[in-house]
């Protein structure tokens, strides 16, 4: 993704291994976008925990890979398999909706178990894992480059398209889900305007999509949440592209909440509705989506608001009585019949035949007992 840092235009993903040796891993500190661009380094498998709780990463695919290099880090600092398997189950707990998550720690951990099992010595069970999860970086980018490609072909020039949260390079590694295809039509020369709702409680969509499209030159809107329906109803809005945290078997998914009411309007309105995700955010261990755990966060996201103060500082501030009952679901599951498609790596998935295709082909699906 394109950052402007110290006047200087630079590449950079949302997290990387900055020392193989000790695994130091460096995260784009999400936290404090747009308003400072900084780096949080993690130096223990402890620290990655913390960054995916505590949201300094965030986002589906780019939490995979923090659990992913997280367990990277746990190998290096164990040694011992048994130590390793209960980090796994610790970083896997980290946050509990995104299925990449577990996807990602576990396709390290059967590597790294396989490895102990055959007496392999110990310096190359970490050479061989460190090439495992900088694989799997590889793969993240390669699949959003290709969401993109596919993702293109159903925006026309003109096109106003809706999004949701940030589904962009921050929280895929880079390219992003729901803004490859719009990155890729905006490369294409297509005139298109990108809305962009604020995403309430914690703001991914006014404090990183906006920040993001802005760092890219695509024009935007920032849109209130509330404001959703008037553009659906107004029919401002051609189609909408959203990203997924987790999609069950029969294509309902799961992704920031308020998606579920983004997909009503978009129904009643007739706005074509697509979700774009990679094939490592089914889980094919769910037949659909009555089966998702949905993470409550901290009632302080709803109770404060944070942004940057007059005086420089980033503070937060009460908006509303200290004493409230608060809930704050941060995530929605929206029904796959309101959906016009979901777009993959492997093409566009328009029924749950085409889903249940696209897991074979990547080996994410032997049998459907499975
Ligand atoms: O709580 P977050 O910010 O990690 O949630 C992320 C989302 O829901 C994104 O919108 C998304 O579409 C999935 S990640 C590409």
């Amino acid at each position: 993704m394109r950052i402007i840092l110290n006047g200087e235009i630079k590449e950079i993903r949302a997290l990387w291994i900055e020392d193989k040796k000790r695994g130091i891993v460096k995260f784009l500190d999400q936290r404090f976008l747009p308003w400072r661009i900084e780096f949080y380094a993690s130096r223990t498998y402890r620290d990655t925990i913390f960054a995916i709780k505590e949201m300094v990463v965030r986002g589906a695919p780019s939490i995979g890979l923090a659990g992913a290099y997280g367990l990277y880090q746990a190998l290096i600092e164990l040694r011992d398999l048994n130590k390793i398997i209960k980090a796994a189950e610790e970083i896997k707990n980290a946050r509990p909706t995104a299925v990449n998550l577990s996807v990602r720690v576990d396709e390290v951990l059967n590597l790294i178990k396989s490895r102990f099992e055959e007496g392999v010595s110990f310096p190359k069970i970490v050479e061989e894992t460190y090439e495992k999860v900088e694989l799997i970086a590889k793969e993240e980018v390669e699949a959003n480059r290709k969401i993109g490609e596919f993702g293109a072909s159903l925006i026309k020039d003109g096109y106003k398209i809706l999004t949701h949260c940030n589904a962009g390079a921050p929280a895929a590694v880079d390219w992003g889900t729901a803004l490859a295809p719009i990155r890729v039509a905006h490369r294409q020369g297509k005139r298109i305007t990108v809305y962009v709702p604020e995403t309430r409680p914690w703001l991914q969509g006014a404090r990183i999509t906006a920040w993001e499209l802005l760092m890219e030159d695509i024009p935007y809107f920032l849109i209130s949440d509330n404001a959703i329906g008037y553009f659906c109803w107004k029919k401002e809005i051609d189609i909408v592209i959203v990203g997924a945290d987790r999609i069950a078997l029969n294509g309902d998914f799961a992704n920031k909440i308020g998606t579920y009411k983004i997909a009503l309007c978009a129904k009643e309105n007739g706005i074509p509705f697509y979700v774009a995700a990679p094939i490592s955010t089914f889980d094919t261990n769910i037949r659909s989506g009555d089966d998702i755990v949905v993470e409550e966060r901290s009632p302080d996201e709803v109770l404060y608001v944070r942004g940057l103060a007059e005086d420089g500082k980033i503070r937060r501030v009460l908006v509303a009585p200290k004493e409230s009952k608060v809930r704050n679901p941060v995530f929605d599951v929206t029904p796959f019949k309101y959906v016009s498609g979901i777009i993959t790596e492997y093409g566009i998935l328009r029924s749950q035949k085409d889903i249940i295709d696209a897991l074979k082909k990547a080996g994410r699906l032997k049998r459907l007992s499975e």
